[in-house]
């Protein structure tokens, strides 16, 4: 990540092609509009794309509730997202949207699947019916640990249908993360996979369920999908196969007609503690802004094939894999496997394959693929390639500039888009036929959203300058809590500024009023685009008998943007060697998932402290990043602990 003066020496700007500003959902005219009512009334911007946007089978008594920092939107309201996303796109005007193509989906392998929105239609209801009964009633929590496979957005949606809050688990996590999930949410029913397959090889998923249920009260059911037909333990009378449930099931199922403030699904995100949060999104204010922004944004149309990379595991999956695509009627392609198997061109050839016209991915994706070589994208057909868009982290002006040559042809606008799991959908981004983009900008604030910069004091940085960023006003899509702990919601999102939210990201904002997101000033690392607190891998390295005490900083990486670097002070009877560093990553990936395992662990006989006992993490951030050790250290519990870390650091 570079740091804001090389950003900000960035002086190549992009205008929006006429071509494409001529056919755009959103031109400059329609932008400019919104952005002023926007401006002026947040609540009659929403209000507005609501109407435009969503079906309901009820309207609203009210557009906001505002009682900080707890939002309702659309109070009074009833609408169904599974309606939203398959039943309107059967009917009347819409009906020809029957035989379109819903998901476009491919396994690692090279097996794929095409299914219709009437047939999705159909899967969903089926399924819908399994979960009743199976006795999940509304408001009960089903949580979904599951390979990329279309029968993921067809729990997902039959959840939405029945109104039972889905807890999405990425399959990348362990046992013991799941079996967390599972108990802080009480989850009653798992949906699961035999495996999926992930670098040429099958993964298993049922056994991890299986350690994970044990000690999970509140599960009495699993339901698996076959997908790879490895061998599983079904036990009777709590396990039962998808596909027999469903060859039982009815194919009627109409949606319950939900309050708009009825919670929608619960998804865990890292916090600055080791307990990860379960961020609540609720459903008509959500369904609004997902619905909205990925019209405006990635230009959707009709002829269009969307693909976004992400699992369906994280937030970026939820809203724009499955959600915002479905509801607008849209093809949105799932992709099972790794980029880069079985070679390294594998995304360019799906791409080509499938005719992929607007491409959402994450600046570490990005970068691998600089480094991989320009004869892989350059051996295929981009051509019907008309957008480009980015999430996840900040994006160095180097590795915008590839993607617009060399997977966009120079012809693709690029949206780089900032928002959070907490925020439920695209907060700053530009419009594609609307907004000159800069890269290594975020560029604007979306209609409706009061985007700021703070300083430490709280005072709107005026001009040119950096900060914290901060949202004032709320938002439809904003978490509505985290699940069971009101207390931590209030503190970590609202107890800095007051009536004002809190992103956690450092910003900096230019002469034009562009925004700049330098990424997370928390103890939060971002790597590869994915959240991970250093507490939690903190509290899975002290769970290990080996260590006594443990720190954990991240430090800049080429590639992951971020990579995870432990300073461990290991038990007195334990020698620190090579086997022990395996054995404490191999330690951390089965506390938490492979996507917290430290890239570097380094032994120390105690850690930097203040007098209070804080870690000093600034200093080990320095030392890690190979940075000279700058700034007052007076505050050092033992300043030969300090000379220590340098010396190791020379070794
Ligand atoms: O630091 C910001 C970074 O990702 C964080 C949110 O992570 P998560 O909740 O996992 O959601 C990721 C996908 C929406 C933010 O606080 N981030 C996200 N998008 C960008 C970004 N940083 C810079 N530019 C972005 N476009």
């Amino acid at each position: 990540m570079p740091d804001i003066e090389s950003l900000l020496k960035e002086k190549r700007t992009f205008k929006p092609a006429p071509e494409f500003s001529r056919q755009a959902n959103w031109n400059k005219k329609t932008t400019a509009e919104y952005r002023k009512l926007g401006e002026k009334s947040p609540e009659r911007f929403w209000a507005k794309m609501a109407k435009e946007n969503v079906s309901w089978f009820s309207p609203w008594k009210k557009v906001l509730d505002w009682k900080p920092p707890f939002a309702k939107w659309f109070v009074g309201a009833k609408t169904n997202v599974s309606y939203n996303c398959l039943d309107r796109h059967l009917e009347g005007d819409n009906a020809w949207r029957r035989n379109k193509a819903a998901i476009v989906w491919e396994g690692e392998p090279g097996d794929t699947r095409v299914i219709t929105y009437a047939e999705l239609h159909k899967e969903v209801c089926r399924f819908a019916n399994v979960l009743k009964a199976k006795g999940i009633k509304k408001g009960d929590r089903v949580c979904l640990y599951m390979p990329m496979i279309p029968e993921l957005a067809i729990a997902m949606l039959a959840c939405t249908r029945i109104g039972a809050p889905h807890s999405i688990v990425f399959g990348g996590f362990s046992a013991e993360a799941l079996r967390d999930r599972l108990n802080d949410a009480e989850a009653k029913l798992v949906v699961t996979a035999d495996g999926g397959f992930r670098k040429g090889a099958a993964f298993g998923l049922k056994a991890t369920v299986d350690a994970a249920v044990e000690a999970a009260p509140h599960v009495d059911a699993v339901i698996v999908v076959e997908r790879t037909k490895q061998p599983v333990e079904i036990r009777p009378g709590r396990d039962f196969w998808w596909h027999e449930e469903m060859a039982k099931a009815s194919t009627d199922c109409k949606p319950a007609k939900l309050d708009a403030e009825h919670p929608l699904f619960i998804l865990y995100t890292s916090g600055t503690t080791g307990k990860p949060k379960g961020i609540l999104h609720t459903t008509g204010g959500y369904l609004t802004h997902v619905t909205t922004t990925f019209k405006a944004i990635f230009d959707i149309k009709d002829e269009d094939v969307y693909w976004c990379t992400a699992d369906i595991g994280w937030i970026t999956g939820h809203s724009y894999v499955v959600y915002g695509p479905l509801a607008n009627g849209a093809t949105t392609v799932m992709y099972e496997g790794t980029p880069t198997h079985p070679g390294p061109d594998r995304w360019w050839s799906l791409i080509e394959k499938w005719g992929v016209s607007i491409f959402y991915t994450a600046p570490t994706a990005i970068r691998t693929f600089i480094r991989l070589g320009d004869e892989h994208p350059k051996a295929h057909d981009l051509s019907s390639l008309r957008l480009l868009g980015t999430v996840g982290e900040p994006i160095n002006p180097e590795a915008w500039i590839w993607y617009h040559n060399v997977i966009g042809g120079k012809r693709c606008p690029i949206v780089d888009t900032w928002w959070q799991t907490e925020t439920g959908g695209i907060m700053i981004s530009s419009i594609p036929g609307a907004v000159e983009t800069k890269p290594g900008s975020a560029t604007l604030p979306f209609p409706g959203v009061h985007a700021d910069i703070l300083d430490e004091g709280g005072k709107s940085v005026k001009g040119e300058g950096g900060g914290f960023l901060v949202l004032r006003h709320p938002w439809p899509g904003m978490l509505r809590g985290i699940w069971g702990d009101p207390k931590r919601f209030e503190e970590t999102y609202w107890g800095k500024y007051e009536n004002t939210y809190f992103a956690g990201d450092g910003a900096h904002r230019d002469k034009k009023g562009y925004f700049w997101i330098m990424g997370r000033i928390d103890d939060v690392m971002n790597v590869s685009g994915h959240r991970i607190g250093t507490m939690e891998v903190e509290s899975a390295l002290v769970s290990s008998p080996d260590v006594a005490e443990a720190a954990v900083v991240g430090r800049p990486d080429e590639i992951t943007g971020t990579a995870i670097v432990a300073f461990v002070t290991p038990r007195s009877s334990v020698h620190p060697d090579e086997v022990l560093v395996g054995r404490l990553k191999q330690h951390v990936s089965k506390e938490i998932g492979a996507i917290a395992r430290p890239a570097e662990i380094r032994f120390t006989n105690a850690l930097p402290k203040t007098r209070s006992g804080k870690i000093m993490r600034r200093l080990l951030r320095d030392i890690a990043s190979g940075r000279e050790v700058a700034g007052d250290t007076s505050t050092l519990e033992d300043f030969s602990v300090l000379a220590k870390l340098r010396e190791s650091d020379e070794d």
